[in-house]
C-alpha cells in the first residue's frame, strides 16, 4: 500500500516512488494539509504548523481563547465556507435556514486496494496493482453534509486523482454552488502560475506569471472546457526549468465549465482549486442524495517540467485512454475539408481517396457536408440522413469504394449541435437549448442541443448506429462548433435550471459511453472547431483530438509545445494541409508540415492529387517515415527543447526511446538570418557514456550531445525542416 496511516495522530501520507502528500485530523478535527513535494517517506510533517496571533484572522469556538488557531491562516485540505477562512473556498452551499456555511471537521477513513471509478463520469482506470484508494470523511455537523474525499495514489507514477461525493445525510434539502474537485495548500513557496490560454486557431499558448496577492483564475464558462483556457495548470518556482526545479501538475478530467483559481494569501501562503465552475452552476441535494465531482490528476516533479509532462503523458496513455487504439498505431488519414469544404460529391472524394491511396495513406474521412440539406454551415445539422445528391446510393458504396482501395474509411459528426433550418428542429424546437421568451445566441448560425436530456441522446444514439451500421465506417470524428450561451433546459424545474450545464456533461458523457460500448474498435477523434475540447474527458472516449483548425506549420510550434506540458503526442490530432495555408496564407514547405504533424496522430488536409511529381514523393516518404519512427514518437520521451513563445528564431522537439538507445530530433529553422550566430542544441534523455551515432555520421557521447549540444543546421530560406536521427553504437 502506498497509504500509510498514523491512526493516533489521524496522520495520512500517501507515498509515491518520488513524492509524498500529508494531511492530518487535528485537536479541533480540522484536516490540516502538511506537505506535497519530494518523498520524506513517513516523517510527520506537522511540525511544519507555526502560526501567531493575527489580528481579523478569527479563531473556532472550540479552540476559546487559543488565538493563533484560527481557519483563516492553516492549510486545508479542503477549505471551507463562511466560518473563518476568507480564502479561495472548496465548497459553497445553501443550507435550508439560508446561510451558506460547510465547516468541514473529520469523521473518518477507509481504504482499498485499486483504483475508485465515478459514477457516469470519465476517470483513470487501472488494475489493483495500479492504484490505493483512501476514502477521507468530513462533515458538517449542523445539516449533515458530508464530503468523502477520495484519493488514488499511483505509486509508480508519482501521480495522485482526487474527486469528492458530498452525501446529503441531513433531513432538508441542501445546495451546493460550488463543488471543487481538488483544494491543494502549500504553506511556503513563492510560486509562479503555469496555463495555457487561446482562441479559436491558436489553442493552449503558455503563459507563466508570478502569483499576485490575491486570486488569479483561468476558467471557462463556455459550455465547453474551451479554446480560450485548459483545465490544466502548473504552479512552479521562478526558476524551475525543463530539468530542473519544483512543479505542480493539476488537470481536469472534465470538458465542460470549470475554474481553476490559485491565491497568494496575506501570509504568502498559496492555495490551489480546481472542479467544475461555480458560475452557471447549483445542484440541489435532497436528503439522501450524493454527487461527484470530477476527477483532478495531480503530479509533482522536482526535476523540471519534462518529468511533470513524462508522469502525465504515461499515465494518461496507459490509464485513461481506451479502446483498440490506446497502443496500436492509428491509420494515415486524409480529410476532406480544407480540399472540398461543402463543395464535393462521390467522385471527388473516390478520386481524393484515390490519390491518397496511392501514396500510402490509409483512411479517408469525410468531413462536414454529407447529411441533411447541408450545402453550406446555414443548414441541416440534426438532420443526420445521408445527402443521396451528393453521395448516390448512401455511404455503403463509398465506404466500399474505399475499402476496395485498401483504405479505411471514417465519417464526421457534429451530434449535439442543430441548426434552425433543419427537420429536426421543425419538429423538435424545445430540444434546443434556449430560454423561452428569448432570442437565442446564434454562433455559426446554429443552436445546441440540450445533452441533458434522455430522449436527445436516444434520438442520437438511434441516428448515429443507423448510420454507422450502414456501411463500414471505422472511424468519426466528433466536433462541436460553438459555445453554449442562453442556459436553460426545458426539462428542468426552475429551481434546478443550475442543474443544467454539468447535466450537459453528464449527457455528453453517457452517449459517448454508449457509442464506444457498442463500437469497442471505432477510432474517435474528438474536435471542437479544432482545439477547442482539449482535455481528458474526451480523451477517456476519443484517443486523439483535433488539436486546432490552424494547420499552419509555424503557428503550430507553439500550439503543439503548450498542448504538449499536459497532453501526449498520440493524442495531437495534426494533418499535413495545402500552401498557401488556408488560415495564415503562408507558404512551406511540405517537408516541413510533415516534420510537425508527425509530433503527433498524423494525416493529410489537402487534395494530393494537385501536389507536383516531386511533392507526391516526398509525402510518399513522409509516410514511410512517420511509420518509421512510430514507436519513438508515440511510445518514446518527449523533450521541448526550446520555446516557441520565445525563440521565433528556430524550434526544436526531441523523442527518446525508453532504453534510451535512439533519439529523433526534429525542428525548424524559422527564419533564416544570413551570417547568423552558430546554434548549439543540447539534447537530453541520453545515455551519458553511450556513443551515438548522429544522421548516420558523425559519432559523439551522450555526453557531448547533452551538454555541448547538435549543430543547428543554418539554411537559407524560411520555415526550413530540421530532422536528426541518433542511434547508439554498441
Ligand atoms: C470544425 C473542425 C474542422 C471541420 C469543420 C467542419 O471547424 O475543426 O476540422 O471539421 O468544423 O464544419
Amino acid at each position: 500500500m502506498a497509504i500509510y496511516i498514523d491512526e493516533q495522530k489521524k496522520l495520512f501520507t500517501l507515498s509515491t516512488n518520488n513524492t509524498s502528500y500529508q494531511m492530518m485530523a487535528d485537536k479541533y478535527l480540522v484536516l490540516n494539509h502538511l506537505y506535497y513535494g519530494e518523498n520524506i517517506g513517513q516523517e510527520d510533517m506537522s511540525y511544519l504548523l507555526d502560526y501567531q496571533d493575527r489580528g481579523f484572522s478569527g479563531n473556532p469556538y472550540e479552540a476559546g481563547n487559543e488565538r493563533d488557531y484560527s481557519l483563516d491562516s492553516r492549510p486545508q485540505e479542503y477549505s471551507t465556507n463562511g466560518v473563518g477562512d476568507y480564502r479561495i473556498n472548496s465548497v459553497s452551499v445553501i443550507n435550508a435556514d439560508g446561510s451558506d456555511a460547510a465547516d468541514w471537521r473529520y469523521v473518518g477513513y477507509t481504504t482499498s486496494k485499486g483504483k475508485y471509478a465515478i459514477p457516469g463520469m470519465p476517470a483513470l482506470y487501472g488494475e489493483e496493482k495500479d492504484a490505493d484508494t483512501l476514502i477521507v470523511e468530513l462533515a458538517d455537523k449542523v445539516t449533515g453534509l458530508h464530503a468523502f474525499l477520495y484519493y488514488s495514489v499511483w505509486e509508480e507514477r508519482d501521480i495522485i486523482t482526487r474527486c469528492v461525493k458530498f452525501v446529503n445525510q441531513g433531513t432538508d434539502a441542501i445546495v451546493l454552488t460550488k463543488a471543487a474537485s481538488m483544494n491543494l495548500d502549500l504553506m511556503s513557496g513563492d510560486w509562479e502560475l503555469m496555463h495555457f490560454h487561446g482562441r479559436h486557431n491558436l489553442e493552449r499558448q503558455m503563459e507563466r506569471v508570478p502569483l499576485m496577492r490575491g486570486k488569479m483564475t483561468v476558467e471557462s464558462v463556455r459550455g465547453a472546457s474551451s479554446h480560450q483556457h485548459n483545465p490544466f495548470a502548473i504552479l512552479c518556482s521562478k526558476d524551475t526549468t525543463e530539468e530542473a526545479g519544483p512543479c505542480y501538475g493539476t488537470a481536469l478530467v472534465y470538458s465542460g465549465n470549470f475554474s481553476i483559481e490559485a491565491e497568494k494569501d496575506q501570509m504568502g501562503q498559496t492555495r490551489l482549486t480546481a472542479g467544475i465552475n461555480s458560475q452557471r452552476f447549483s445542484w440541489t441535494l435532497e436528503a439522501g442524495a450524493e454527487f461527484w465531482t470530477p476527477e483532478a490528476v495531480m503530479t509533482y516533479s522536482s526535476e523540471g517540467f519534462e518529468k511533470m509532462s513524462s508522469n502525465f503523458h504515461h499515465t494518461f496513455r496507459e490509464h485513461l485512454c481506451r479502446g483498440k487504439y490506446k497502443h496500436e498505431r492509428r491509420p494515415v488519414l486524409i480529410n476532406n475539408w480544407e480540399a472540398t469544404y461543402f463543395d464535393f460529391d462521390k467522385e471527388k472524394i473516390l478520386n481524393i481517396a484515390k490519390g491518397a491511396s496511392e501514396l500510402g495513406v490509409e483512411m479517408l474521412v469525410l468531413d462536414d457536408g454529407w447529411f441533411g440539406k447541408r450545402e453550406g454551415d446555414v443548414s441541416g445539422l440534426g438532420d443526420w440522413y445521408v445527402n443521396t445528391d451528393k453521395l448516390e446510393g448512401g455511404l455503403k458504396p463509398i465506404a466500399d469504394g474505399i475499402n476496395a482501395m485498401g483504405m479505411k474509411f471514417g465519417l464526421w459528426f457534429e451530434p449535439e449541435c442543430i441548426s434552425e433550418d433543419s427537420d429536426l428542429y421543425r419538429a423538435h424546437p424545445d430540444w434546443a437549448i434556449q430560454i423561452p421568451g428569448r432570442q437565442p445566441n446564434r454562433s455559426r448560425y446554429q443552436l445546441i442541443l440540450d445533452m441533458g436530456r434522455e430522449d436527445v441522446r436516444d434520438h442520437l444514439y438511434e441516428r448515429m448506429t443507423a448510420i454507422l451500421d450502414s456501411a463500414n465506417i471505422e472511424y468519426v470524428k466528433w466536433d462541436m462548433n460553438r459555445h453554449i450561451s442562453d442556459v436553460y433546459s426545458a426539462v428542468l424545474p426552475k429551481e434546478r435550471q443550475g442543474e443544467a450545464s454539468h447535466r450537459y456533461m453528464l449527457g455528453l458523457y453517457d452517449l459517448l459511453e454508449r457509442l464506444v460500448s457498442r463500437y469497442p474498435d471505432l477510432l474517435l477523434e474528438g474536435c471542437s472547431g479544432g482545439g477547442g475540447r482539449f482535455d481528458l474527458g474526451m480523451l477517456y472516449y476519443s484517443p486523439q483530438i483535433w488539436c486546432s483548425d490552424d494547420t499552419d506549420a509555424v503557428e503550430r510550434l507553439s500550439v503543439q509545445y503548450g498542448t504538449s506540458f499536459c497532453y501526449p503526442i498520440s493524442a495531437v490530432g495534426s494533418h499535413v494541409s495545402a500552401v498557401p495555408n488556408h488560415q495564415t496564407g503562408r507558404i512551406t514547405p511540405v517537408e516541413t508540415r510533415g516534420t510537425v504533424a508527425m509530433a503527433g496522430s498524423f494525416g493529410y488536409e489537402l487534395d494530393l492529387n494537385l501536389l507536383s511529381d516531386g511533392e507526391k514523393e516526398e509525402v510518399k516518404e513522409q509516410i514511410k517515415t512517420f511509420k518509421k519512427y512510430y514507436n519513438l514518437t508515440h511510445e518514446g520521451e518527449y523533450y521541448r527543447l526550446t520555446n516557441p513563445m520565445e525563440n521565433r528564431l528556430y524550434a526544436a522537439w526531441e523523442f527518446v526511446s525508453q532504453d534510451q538507445s535512439e533519439a529523433l530530433v526534429h525542428g525548424m529553422q524559422i527564419l533564416a538570418q544570413p551570417s547568423g550566430p552558430s546554434i548549439h542544441i543540447p539534447v537530453r534523455g541520453l545515455k551519458a557514456d553511450a556513443m551515438y551515432e548522429v544522421n548516420g555520421e558523425l559519432v559523439r557521447s551522450g555526453r557531448a550531445l547533452m551538454h555541448g549540444g547538435l549543430n543547428f543546421p543554418r539554411q537559407t530560406g524560411d520555415f526550413k525542416a530540421v530532422e536528426f536521427y541518433l542511434k547508439e553504437v554498441k
